[in-house]
């Protein structure tokens, strides 16, 4: 096979993989929903200010990038080190896709 052909394999997969994405990502927020009773006992979920940072309408790379430094310690808080070594890859992105779904009302609100 050319090195052309393998090319144009490689970008048509991914060209599906993108439309599939599409189509599951009402079916990710839902997994998320399912998920997200476990995050909020202390994150609320109506963005309203609280001593907890709200992780209302965050977009997926944000979000996913907090949940990553905890993970890897790079964050030090214990609490949300032990919530996100819980969590795998498709769990985080789930949590994204609901969460940055809501409204991010009350956010920066300065009251942390
Ligand atoms: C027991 C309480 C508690 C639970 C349960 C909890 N969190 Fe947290 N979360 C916190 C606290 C407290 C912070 C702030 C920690 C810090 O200062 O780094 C935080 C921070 C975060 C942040 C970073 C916010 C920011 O703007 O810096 C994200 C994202 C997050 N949590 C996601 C989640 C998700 C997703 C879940 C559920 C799977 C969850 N948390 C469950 C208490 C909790």
């Amino acid at each position: 096979m050319t090195r052309t052909s393998y090319l144009a394999m490689a970008t048509s997969a991914l060209t599906m993989a993108i439309a599939a994405m599409g189509e599951d990502l009402e079916e990710l927020k839902a997994y998320g929903r399912h998920l997200a009773g476990e995050c909020t006992s202390c994150h609320r979920p109506d963005g309203a200010p609280s001593a907890i940072p709200s992780i209302l309408g965050k977009t997926q790379d944000e979000f996913t990038a907090l949940l990553t430094a905890y993970r890897d310690g790079r964050k030090t808080n214990q609490v949300m080190i032990s919530v996100a070594k819980s969590l795998d890859d498709e769990q985080m992105a789930a949590l994204a896709a609901y969460f940055g779904s809501l409204p991010a009302e009350g956010r920066d609100s300065g009251l942390k």
